[in-house]
């Protein structure tokens, strides 16, 4: 794949007992399957004190397993991701706290702009249970996906590995009531399927908006452009010119 082409994916999750953390890294896998991508894997800050935290062993353990391996997302590795994709537990049916705090501290500020409408978005969770808001949870992280403007990447049924996991809106995995079940090689397949069709979607946008940024520069080129045609039916919404530039 041409460097031009290659993309960004930024996944951010959190995970207490290291079930999303395992769906995260299959995602990551899908998405990297295309030389020069970056997939960026990113821990969501975790809210509770060490001292609560180590009131429970095996907590304590993935805590620490996964501050090692997974880093903090960085704002700046927010702004130069073409895709953004959340991951996260299902607590009492919906967004686990550190993921939400996350979203409202740092994507808090571009909730207006047009940053996060360039990019494509995806979900992914885990629960105990399958009717114990697995379905909800990754909705809400879709929801918030979409007023940032970000264009939504269902998993749908599209691949093979989709259709035997029947899970159209994200990847998921369901680790029993008391979490003894790890994701199936279903699940992870399923999850990698989605990695790769949002790197693949957020390839579309990039190579569509190059197309556009090349029609704005060289004019002759876009006899049809719909330039500020647009700006007429609803003011204000033409895409974002290059400095000091005006639509032909
Ligand atoms: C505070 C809390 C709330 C939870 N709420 C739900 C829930 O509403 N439904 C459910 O099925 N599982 C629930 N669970 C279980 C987790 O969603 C499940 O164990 C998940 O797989 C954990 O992911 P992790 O290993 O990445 O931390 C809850 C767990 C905790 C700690």
């Amino acid at each position: 794949m041409e460097q031009w082409r290659a993309v960004t994916v930024l996944i951010c999750f959190y995970s207490r007992y290291g079930s999303t953390a395992r769906l995260a890294e299959a995602v990551a896998e899908g998405a990297r399957v295309s030389p020069g991508d970056e997939v960026w894997l990113r821990r969501a800050p975790e809210l509770d004190p060490a001292e609560i935290i180590r009131q429970d062993d095996r907590r304590w353990r993935t805590f620490q397993d996964l501050a090692r391996r997974f880093p903090e997302p960085r704002p700046e590795e927010l702004e130069r991701a073409d895709a953004l994709v959340l991951g996260s537990p299902g607590y009492f049916g919906t967004i686990a706290s550190p993921l939400k705090r996350w979203l409202e501290t740092v994507l808090g500020r571009f909730w207006q702009g047009q940053e996060m409408g360039e990019k494509a978005g995806a979900a992914f969770c885990t629960t105990s249970t399958v009717h114990g808001g697995n379905e909800v949870t990754i909705l809400s992280m879709l929801a918030s996906l979409m007023h940032l403007g970000c264009v939504i990447v269902p998993s749908g049924y599209l691949y093979p590995p989709l259709r035997r996991n029947q899970m159209p809106y994200g990847a998921s995995a369901v680790t029993g009531v008391t979490d003894e079940l790890p994701p199936t090689e279903d699940d992870l397949a399923a999850a990698r399927a989605l990695g790769y069709r949002v790197a693949h979607v957020a390839r579309w946008l990039l190579v569509g908006r190059g197309q556009e940024e090349f029609r704005r520069r060289y004019p002759a080129w876009a006899p049809q452009s719909a330039g500020g045609r647009i700006d007429d039916l609803a003011p204000g919404i033409s895409p974002r010119k290059p400095e000091g530039q005006e639509h032909p």
